[in-house]
């Protein structure tokens, strides 16, 4: 997702812009640009990287009031200067900052080239620069030449446009991504969302689709596409910083668990190739040829990345055909780990700042391995220091029990095998196969998530035993895992998470009256094993939730509840039966009267031993 700011006004721009795309790198980006103007000059400057190493490349002394900047999330050609925003027209007398899709921009881009336009990027983006050039030179002004060029985009877009030959104002619109007016006094700010410029303002105008914005030394105005000016209300953001993120959800956890279909699509976009059965992963560019010769993969993280981890093992074993080891990052750092130069070491991590996670990179780059992460937060340690690797673009996860990094994890993990198996012996059919379940599953866990309701009623029934357990085979053994960890970690129910076939070794002689079991068993290659298991709970009286695949025919004496999942491939299910779990573990904890935000005694990167 794209971070946008702009501001005009009183201030001198560039550090509002700097500031402004700090305050976006949670989005994820590879590369970043900011112009400014300053009488008929517009001075652009672009960088690959972090917004840091564009903060290196911005001449000192430039007094201008008047800018637009961008953090850029690659969709149409590579992460590169050229590539990167703004963009301009060839005389240099129009900037454009971009965030979303333009899907009939090569029919535009060979029209513009017609007329004489020289193209030098690879984006969708510049041909929106070319446009408005193109329209300008119609002779009409910069907020009419903006209204024209938009009408005949197709797609999406939140854009910014100044021109050096209009100083005293700029246009903003949006038609899909949003955008939102910062009000101050005799100053105003744009961005793609208020955390950009909440420093600076809390007043606030929500563009919709459709508007556009004109922005100038005497205020704002917002007009429709056919330029009818339409009264907006400044609304007041009177909650703190933290709160806005919130997004109304009562809790940052809920809003985390319902962004999940979201955050698959951003962890996906422009990574599959269904044709070819194949994952994108630009991240992996450099370390491709090393990686077709890898022999073992380590994988290590913490918590809830470590039963990432385990999912990952069970589904680069099978179609991957690589020998996989998961270890906590706190145990390997002890250990006297193997390790060769045809051992790949993975590092989870949602911080990138775990330290028993970042030992264990240090460990293993030590050792000679190539060290990948595929981390979540942007800029982090982990994401730096391992040799290459993969973000999530989860967004920021700000509730201490990880869901959507969780999901995501698991989800970049599927692109892994995929990225392996096909440099292996993964044929194109079932890379294929694989590829177009993974597009298919946003709307197979939305068709979970409005199934809260009765996963709320059933929570309220648990909300008062003392122990719990999860059970699970194969890929859901790690999700059962998973499940008991949330539980336990912010309603403070002693809960464990153990492989369904583990209970007659042991745990099973806790099983007696009412003792509840949440037991994994979607229709996969070992659900009739996970049905035994049902039979021996019940027969020592256990309370049992079950968590199926819908359409599975369901024995009701044998389960006191059930919460079906859509059915996908096996390797695919974790992904959609830990979103019941998430749930099941919030409600119980907002019916006990806690937070699931806040748990005790836990902080959301423990960078600590
Ligand atoms: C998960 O719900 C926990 N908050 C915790 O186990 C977490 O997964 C672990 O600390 C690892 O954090 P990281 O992904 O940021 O490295």
């Amino acid at each position: 997702m794209c971070g946008i700011v702009g501001y005009f006004g009183k201030k001198e721009a560039q550090p509002v812009l700097m500031e402004g795309l700090r305050r976006l790198e949670y989005r994820g980006y590879d590369s970043a640009g900011i112009a400014t103007m300053e009488g008929d000059v517009i001075r652009i400057t672009r960088s690959v990287g972090k917004v840091s190493e564009l903060a290196a490349l911005i001449k000192e002394g430039d007094q201008s009031n008047v800018g637009i900047a961008h953090t850029r999330w690659a969709t149409h050609g590579k992460p590169t200067e050229s590539n990167a925003h703004p963009h301009r027209s060839n005389d240099g007398k129009v900037a454009v900052v971009h965030n979303g899709i333009i899907e009939n921009y090569k029919e535009l881009k060979e029209m513009l080239q017609r007329s004489g336009a020289t193209f030098v990027s690879e984006t969708d983006t510049e041909v929106i620069a070319h446009l408005i050039r193109h329209e300008l030179s119609s002779g009409i002004n910069l907020v009419d030449a903006t209204r024209t060029a938009l009408v005949q985009l197709k797609g999406t877009y939140g854009i910014i446009v100044m021109s050096s030959e209009y100083p005293d104002y700029i246009v903003a619109a949006r038609m899909g991504s949003p955008l939102i007016l910062g009000v101050g006094d005799n100053e105003h700010y744009i961005a793609s969302d208020a955390s950009a410029i909440l420093r600076y303002t809390r007043q606030m105008v929500y563009l919709d689709d459709g508007e556009i914005a004109v922005v100038g030394r005497g205020g704002f105005d917002i007009r429709t596409l056919g330029n009818k000016m339409v009264e907006k209300e400044i609304e007041l953001i009177d909650a703190a910083e933290a709160e806005i993120q919130k997004m109304g959800y009562p809790h940052f956890m809920m809003k985390e668990m319902m962004e999940q279909p979201d955050v698959l699509l951003n962890s996906t976009r422009g990574r599959l190739d269904v044709e070819n059965g194949m994952a994108i992963l630009g991240g992996l560019r450099d370390v491709a040829d090393r990686l077709r010769d890898i022999e073992r993969v380590i994988i290590v993280g913490c918590g809830s990345a470590y039963y990432a981890g385990l999912v990952g093992e069970y589904m680069l074993e099978e179609y991957a055909g690589i020998p996989v080891e998961v270890e906590l990052g706190s145990e390997f750092r002890y250990r006297k780990p193997i390790i060769s130069k045809n051992t790949v070491v993975i590092a989870i991590s949602q911080s990138g700042e775990t330290a028993d996670t970042l030992a264990a990179v240090r460990e293993a780059k030590e050792k000679g391995a190539l060290t990948l992460g595929i981390v979540n937060a942007v800029g982090s340690t982990i994401a730096r220091e391992t040799d290459a690797g993969v973000y999530n673009h989860a967004g920021p996860e700000i509730g201490v029990a990880s869901t959507k990094a969780f999901v995501s994890q698991m989800t970049v993990l599927a692109l892994f095998t995929l990225f392996l198996g096909r440099q292996r012996s993964m044929s194109l059919v079932t890379g294929q196969r694989i590829a177009k379940e993974i597009l298919e599953l946003p709307d197979k866990v939305k068709e979970i998530l409005i199934q809260q309701d009765k996963i709320g009623d059933i929570g309220l029934r648990y909300k008062d035993v003392a122990h719990a357990y999860f059970l699970g085979r194969k890929y859901c053994n790690p999700i059962a895992m998973e499940g008991a960890l949330k539980l336990k970690e912010i309603s403070y129910i002693h809960a464990e998470g153990y492989a369904a076939g583990e209970m007659k070794h042991g745990p099973i002689a806790l099983i007696e009256d009412g003792f509840p079991v949440i037991v994994l068993a979607p229709k996969d290659s070992v659900y009739d094993k996970s049905m035994s298991n049902l039979e021996e709970i019940r027969a020592r009286g256990g309370r049992v939730i079950m968590v199926t695949t819908e359409g599975c025919e369901i024995d009701r004496n044998l389960v006191d509840d059930v919460i079906f999942i859509p059915k996908t491939l096996e390797m695919l299910t974790p992904i959609l039966a830990v979103i019941p779990l998430q749930l099941l573990a919030y409600f119980v904890t907002i019916e006990k009267g806690l937070d699931p935000d806040m748990p005790r005694n836990l902080a959301k990167s423990v960078t600590v031993e």
